[in-house]
């Protein structure tokens, strides 16, 4: 028999457990020159938004131990060249598109939801709810109600998946995620970046222009880690795993506890090929361990309660 690598999360099925991680990779077309993209599901784009933005000031990244600090600021070309231009070579490369949608405010989420369903080729939806680096980027990440409402208001509009993104800077993570679920959430996943700084002492300077930003990378993982364990048994819906994945035992430290597939993103800027890698990897593990579907392994972490 055949290594079975497909996932199903609710309505969306997958023929990898990988996705590109929004904002990590582009769209597509900055990592087909490296390898056959079929190794991932889906490639999830860098949040679009209703009109073009410009994002913040530089500098906007800084490294750290085990990690990035970035405050790009959500910069993109906007919803109408997205679909002219960007979204038909995305559907091309062949895993699924997923598209990643951002707003300044509730009803710039409910436009971009409604005018989304109405285009072809699209996977799902994933709502940035949790935008640290921008003002007021937090709210429907942090506030249960305010989440529930804006999710259950693009349910609405909109036939296809929708996934919620959590973010980690929250107390209790479960209750933001039952809030998305009540609302019809079909999918979550977790997590966003954590808000961090990083400073020059000498220079008596932030790293980045925007002074805080989002701590992505290795040093997250024990963090995403944890709360894609709890979220995943606060919910029924499926939770896609993402922090510092960047090798096969990354992926599979997630699924066992609980994801039921996950994305790459800050590794793709270390190693662009790391989909192939990862995948390639996947399967050795697999095979050692005896395993033949992907999918049994989701959530058999042993915790003893
Ligand atoms: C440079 C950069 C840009 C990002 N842009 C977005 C974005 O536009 N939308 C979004 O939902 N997440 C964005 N993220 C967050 C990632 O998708 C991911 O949730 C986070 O980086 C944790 O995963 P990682 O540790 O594997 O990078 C961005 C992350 C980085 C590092």
């Amino acid at each position: 028999m055949p290594l079975d690598l497909s996932v199903k999360l609710g309505p969306l099925e997958l023929a990898s457990p990988l996705m590109t991680a929004s904002g990590c990779s582009g769209y597509g077309k900055e990592l087909d020159r490296y390898h056959d993209l079929s190794v991932y599901g889906a490639l999830v784009g860098k949040s679009i938004s209703r009109n073009p933005r410009l994002g913040n000031p530089y500098p906007r990244t800084a490294e750290t131990a085990a990690g990035m600090i970035n405050a790009i600021g959500l910069q993109n070309e906007g919803f109408d060249s997205f679909v002219k231009e960007t979204l038909p070579k995305m559907r091309g490369f062949g895993p699924k598109a997923v598209v990643n949608i951002v707003g300044h405010d509730f009803d710039e989420y409910v436009w971009l939801t409604e005018r989304f369903d109405a285009e072809p080729g699209i996977a799902a939806l994933e709502l940035n709810l949790s935008c640290p680096n921008v003002a007021g980027g937090m709210r429907f990440a942090t506030d249960a109600a305010e989440c529930e409402k804006l999710v259950r208001a693009c349910r609405e509009k909109t036939r296809l998946p929708v996934i919620a993104k959590l973010s980690p800077n929250v107390t209790d993570v479960c209750e933001i995620a039952r809030a998305a679920e009540a609302a019809g959430a079909d999918i979550l996943c977790a997590i966003n970046t954590l808000v961090g700084m990083a400073v020059d002492w000498r220079a008596r300077k932030p790293l980045v222009a925007n002074v805080t930003g989002g701590l992505s990378g290795p040093a997250v993982k024990p963090v995403a880690l944890r709360i894609v364990h709890q979220v995943s048994r606060a919910v029924k819906i499926p939770v896609i795993g993402i922090g510092g994945i960047s090798n096969a035992d990354d992926v599979l430290d997630f699924m066992v506890s609980g994801a039921s597939a996950v994305q790459l993103g800050t590794i793709l800027f270390v190693e662009p090929d790391a989909g192939q890698t990862i995948y390639n990897g996947l399967k050795s593990r697999l095979l050692d361990a005896g395993v033949q579907r992907i999918a049994d392994i989701v959530g058999t972490l042993e915790t003893g309660r």
